[in-house]
């Protein structure tokens, strides 16, 4: 056991880090002998340094300064837990300046900052663990840059952001609309008060453009992924699909295809019996398929404060034990392989489910099916349902399943779709995950 403790600064303490402050407290024996030397948090740095932090141990300063970390030579691990990307970033390069080994869980940072970053890093030789901003508590970083490091990955599926699958769970299971599901996550802890990174899918695209950094050695800016979000799924999209034999989950997607790579978070039909598609409530599921191992497949909790301070702990653990320097150097290394190019939007290939509500009135489904058919897009069932509405202005909705075809053929089936005067909205497109 070494005599000299692991001095650990940490800089944020609201929901992930006092959750780290627990387990650095309530489990400092086991820690103790994981590590073979104490832990010991010597400074916490806040925006509101007068707030109550229940947990933390009174002996331990809270200031807001940052250059209290900075300047505190004895300080050789940073726990970063702030979430955005201007504070956080600048912190993030001081203090690697500054000769201190960092821990984070905050994705956005990763996502658009990472490779800048780790390179920083890796000139200074310091490291950076970042378990915690990809799916919380399953360890799905640590997965791709130890366990898997023999395999070629060749895809990557996930859902990733458990707000959107807390939210479509339960629409289905308890007859409720997206806004009543959204209260309901809202008021359970499962939301935000400002849901938007959630449910338009960009939580989730940051998450997987950092996993397919560390399989692809690709960087993929989430503004490049075809992302649509959940926010237009209707409870009876979802009944549908059940009827159908699926389940809409908001589906994250990287995979190869033919030397290059498919990327796309959206929401998407995945066929009952699929673990994709049990995966219920606010739980994430990785499935990687590797060239060795086949498919393996990660679920738990992808967010929440007691998961994600596991992962941060974890990281921590790591730094202690001198494990951090060589994960981190896989990481780097990683960023050495040949990138993949990014598959055009209008690439991918699936059969697509389509709904969209029209006149009931004579010829309408031959002007919707001569539009699929001009852009070259085969049906392989229909269903319309009995009409509503007023008695002089009829409305009927159309369920439609196709075989399989491009994005691109789609997007501009879309188009045109919603130009016919029959058609009453935007028609909903969603991928069959096959
Ligand atoms: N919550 C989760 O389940 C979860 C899961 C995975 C990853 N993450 C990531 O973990 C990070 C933290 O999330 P959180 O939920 O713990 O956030 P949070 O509850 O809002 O806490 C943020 C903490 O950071 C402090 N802070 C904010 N800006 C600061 C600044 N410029 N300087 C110093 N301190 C600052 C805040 O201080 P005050 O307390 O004084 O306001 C607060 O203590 C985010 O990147 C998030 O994406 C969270």
């Amino acid at each position: 056991m070494s005599e000299s403790p692991l001095h650990i600064g940490l800089i944020g303490c609201g929901t992930v880090g006092s959750g780290v402050a627990r387990i650095l407290s309530e489990q400092h024996r086991l820690l103790e002998r994981q590590c073979g030397r104490r832990l010991c948090l010597k400074r916490v740095v806040v925006r509101h340094p007068d707030r109550p932090r229940p947990g933390l141990p009174e002996s331990v300063p809270v200031t807001d300064r940052i250059d209290d970390i900075l300047q505190d030579e004895s300080i050789d691990l940073a726990v970063q837990l702030i979430g955005g990307t201007d504070a956080a970033l600048d912190y993030a390069r001081r203090l690697l300046q500054a000769g201190r080994d960092l821990v984070t869980a905050n994705k956005a940072l990763i996502c658009a900052h990472g490779s800048e970053l780790f390179q920083l890093a890796g000139r200074l030789k310091r490291t950076i663990g970042f378990e915690a901003a990809v799916a919380g508590g399953i360890p799905v970083i640590s997965t791709l840059t130890t366990a898997l490091t023999g395999n070629r990955i060749e895809s990557i599926e996930g859902i990733l952001n458990g707000t959107s699958n807390f939210i479509l769970s339960r629409m289905l299971t308890d007859n409720q609309t997206y806004e009543q599901a959204l209260s309901l996550a809202q008021k359970q802890g499962y939301a935000e008060a400002d849901p938007t990174l959630d449910v338009d899918g960009t939580d989730a695209a940051q998450k997987l453009s950092i996993l397919i950094r560390l399989a692809f050695a690709t960087d993929v800016p989430v503004e490049k992924m075809i992302r649509r979000g959940i926010d237009r799924i209707m409870l009876s999209d979802l009944e549908a699909a059940a009827a159908l034999g699926y389940r809409i989950k908001l589906l994250a997607m990287a995979r190869r295809n033919q030397e290059q790579l498919e990327a796309w978070v959206q929401p998407a039909l995945i066929h009952h019996e699929r673990t994709l598609a049990q995966t219920s409530g606010a739980d994430n599921i990785v499935t990687i398929t590797g060239s060795a191992v086949g498919r393996l497949r990660l679920a738990g909790a992808g967010a929440g404060q007691m998961p994600t301070a596991s992962a941060v702990v974890a990281d921590i653990i790591d730094y202690a034990t001198g494990r951090a320097a060589r994960t981190f150097d896989a990481v780097l290394r990683s960023q050495t392989a040949p990138s993949l190019d990014i598959q055009p939007q209008e690439a991918p290939r699936h059969r697509y489910y389509i709904r969209c509500t029209v006149d009931d009135r004579p010829h309408v489904l031959a002007d919707v099916t001569d539009v699929l058919g001009r852009h070259e897009i085969s049906i392989s069932s229909l269903h319309q349902d009995e009409p509503t509405g007023a008695n002089d202005r009829p409305a009927a909705r159309l369920i439609i399943m196709t075989h399989q075809t491009t994005e691109g053929r789609m997007r501009n089936a879309d188009q045109d779709l919603h130009r016919l005067d029959c058609v009453r909205d935007q028609p909903l497109r969603l991928p069959v995950a096959d």
